[in-house]
């Protein structure tokens, strides 16, 4: 979790404040999209990977997809979750099934020094399991840690392809097992959309914080890519040129290279346009 010391700039201030209040929240019939042009909602991050997640779906001709929070805590993330999948509804066609993972009672013990004892420790940011079910009525909460939970969650569950990850576990030991989630594209790759916008929230902190690429998310990260050829997250480049948008260095994409459908073309719009630049004038 990102500590509230550090101050966002006004570009992402102003609406966030504004979208805390019930009376704007009407706002969300506006097109989900210029809602995310401008910044005007409250978890972009969260909106950016949703809408291109149901992008990609509707190209592969999927009907829809999956979007899953690891790290739940009190629920209003897996809320933004559930209100916003149905403006992505409303504009690409394709339904958002949504998962939210967490022990239900907090943070579990740390396991080591990459887990930031001095900043996480047992039983922060516990949840109200039932006043957030009855929030998000159609969520699926998938209660225990996730170690326990991840590796038979796609069998269990049958999940409509994975096409969006929000992680927020904290610990480097809580993402890492996180990951283990590709692991089961292998074999069912059904479940997954062939590549996968991914978000991590603890990357960006305070000095309080001080991740790097040998603790917390960023050491699962590179760990979880040491490990597993076929499967690759990596930063999301497009976002970099826009430095008014904080979480450019938080939205990433797993490449699962294995998948049946990685490599079908779905270039034909945008590469016309190219291939007509790109002729002799
Ligand atoms: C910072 S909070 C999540 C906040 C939430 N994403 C939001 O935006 O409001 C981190 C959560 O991760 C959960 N968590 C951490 N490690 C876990 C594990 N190994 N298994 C399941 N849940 C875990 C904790 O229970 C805690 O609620």
């Amino acid at each position: 979790m990102e500590a509230a010391t550090v101050a966002p700039s006004a570009v992402e201030r102003i609406p966030a404040i504004a979208l805390k209040s019930s009376s704007t929240r009407n706002i969300y019939n506006y097109n989900p999209w210029f809602l995310l042009d401008t910044q005007a909602i409250e978890r972009p991050n969260y909106a950016y990977c949703m809408l291109h997640a149901a992008q990609l779906a509707k190209r592969l001709g999927h009907e829809r997809i999956s979007a899953i929070e690891f790290g739940v805590a009190g629920g209003n993330g897996i809320a933004f979750m559930a209100d916003f999948a149905k403006q992505v509804q409303r504009v690409t066609g394709v339904a958002v099934e949504i998962y939210g993972f967490d022990t239900g009672a907090g943070m579990p013990d740390p396991e080591g020094p990459k887990d930031l004892p001095y900043w996480f420790r047992a039983a922060q940011y516990p949840m109200d399991r039932d006043a957030l079910q009855k929030k998000v009525p159609d969520a699926t909460l998938v209660i225990g840690n996730v170690r326990d939970t991840v590796g038979s969650f796609v069998e269990t569950y049958r999940p409509a392809p994975i096409g969006a990850v929000f992680n927020d576990v904290d610990y480097w030991s809580s993402t890492l097992d996180s990951l283990h989630l590709f692991d089961r594209a292998a074999g069912q790759a059904d479940h997954f959309l062939p590549r996968i916008a991914m978000y991590f929230d603890d990357i960006i902190g305070s000095p309080a914080e001080m991740y790097g690429a040998y603790n917390g998310q960023l050491a699962a990260l590179r760990e979880y890519n040491n490990t597993t050829p076929d499967v690759k997250i990596d930063l999301n480049q497009n976002l970099l040129p826009l430095s008014h948008l904080r979480y450019r260095y938080q939205i990433y994409y797993a490449h699962l290279f294995a998948h049946p459908r990685y490599s079908d073309f779905l270039g034909d719009d945008q590469q016309g346009e190219i291939h007509n630049a790109l002729r002799l004038q």
